[in-house]
């Protein structure tokens, strides 16, 4: 098949994100609007410059300050999160982890308790506006669930804090599915975040972990896996023994092509780690980091698998229906969207396994 069947494919495959930062999901567009409402025309300037500079690591953790500043009220949270949905939904993803990192704005009247309340609110209308594995008219809903994020920023007490918000609000409602470690990678020292992250397993809540972003950090890396986090972000950066260590725990890895290239984490995708871990047969869900930020989607991630791994649409399809196995769902919610994949193995013709459509 050729490029063009290939993305039209990857686009209608039903889709699972599950490594989705909430402000870096946020569209240009929005963005410089919400510049120009805060801070007329000198603040739109100012983000449409940065949204046309460099993307690597250091710029990119550049752009997030920005975003933080005009995106951090109320009224533009839950238009983040209606607007992430539903381009999720626009690219055939069914069901999206988003994550964010709570935030303080006492001039917004927001605490880090109503900002996680304002994107619950906006992720629960949303939610009812379709059904977990269902379509609305022909057009695809995705449910959204939150993990909330520990900043590598964060103190000790700060990401004890940030946890225990995680397990009250996760208390008051099924959308709070986890908690997550992110941030910039270069700061902060492991045992700084381990004992929040320890409250949430204790606290049955399940983690993932930024892991192996930058180079020579094995013995965070090490740390990491000791941990046994249910779920590991990009291991973009491992050295091989970190490696051979990483297939023995079988932990999925959320794999971010277009993230690791553009912040020049590698320089191919032949190079990359996912080619790897793949041909080991590790666990492995396609993501997008930062739709926004990155200027990508989930089926362009799939695209660019399908093209750099060799991957058939068979491959694909069976790609994106393991990554379900690896949302922080109950069961009972993940057998109706693996209804909602052998479906659409029918209408796409790809043959399922156990099946024969
Ligand atoms: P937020 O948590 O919704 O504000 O999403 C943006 C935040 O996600 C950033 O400030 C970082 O803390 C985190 N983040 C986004 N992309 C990356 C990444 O590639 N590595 C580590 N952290 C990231
Ligand atoms: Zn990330």
């Amino acid at each position: 098949m050729g490029p063009e069947g290939m993305a039209e494919f990857a686009r209608a495959l039903p889709k699972v994100e599950l490594h989705a930062h909430l402000n870096g999901c946020v569209r240009g567009a929005t963005l410089e609007e919400l510049a120009r409402e805060a801070g007329g025309a000198p603040a739109a300037a100012e983000v449409r410059a940065a949204l046309a500079g460099p993307r690597d690591l250091r710029a990119c953790f550049a752009l997030f300050p920005l975003v933080h500043r005009f995106a951090t009220t109320r009224a533009a949270l839950a238009r983040l999160v209606r607007e992430s949905l539903a381009d999720l939904a626009a690219d055939g993803v069914v069901y999206a982890e988003l994550r964010t990192t709570p935030k303080d704005r006492p001039e917004e009247g927001l605490s880090r308790r109503s900002y996680l309340e304002a994107v619950l609110r906006a992720m629960e209308e949303h939610n009812r506006s379709g059904r977990i594995g269902g379509a609305a008219g022909g057009r695809v809903h995705c449910e959204g669930r939150l993990i909330v994020s520990v900043d590598r920023r964060e103190s000790a007490d700060h990401a004890l804090a940030t946890v225990r918000l995680a397990v009250e609000l996760a208390a008051e409602t099924p959308l709070v599915v986890g908690v997550d470690l992110s941030g910039d990678p270069a700061v902060g020292e492991w045992s700084t975040w381990e004992p929040a992250l320890l409250l949430a397993h204790a606290k049955g809540l399940p983690v993932t972990l930024h892991f192996a972003e930058l180079p020579g950090r094995a013995s965070e890396g090490r740390s990491m896996l000791a941990f046994a986090p249910e779920r590991l972000g990009h291991a973009v950066r491992v050295d091989p023994a970190l490696e051979s260590e990483l297939l023995a725990t079988r932990i999925p890895v959320e794999v971010c092509l277009t993230s690791n290239l553009k912040t020049q984490s590698v320089a191919t995708l032949g190079e990359h780690v996912c080619a790897r871990l793949l041909r080991a047969g590790h666990p492995v869900a396609l993501c997008t980091d930062d739709s926004g930020v990155f200027d990508t989607t989930l089926s362009a991630e799939f695209l660019m698998a399908a093209e750099a791994f060799g991957l058939s649409r068979r491959a694909l399809f069976e790609f994106s229906l393991g990554s379900l196995e690896h949302a922080f769902l109950p069961e009972g919610l993940k057998e109706s969207l693996r209804g909602h994949f052998l479906v659409a193995a029918a209408r796409l013709g790809v043959a399922t396994p156990g099946g024969d459509a």
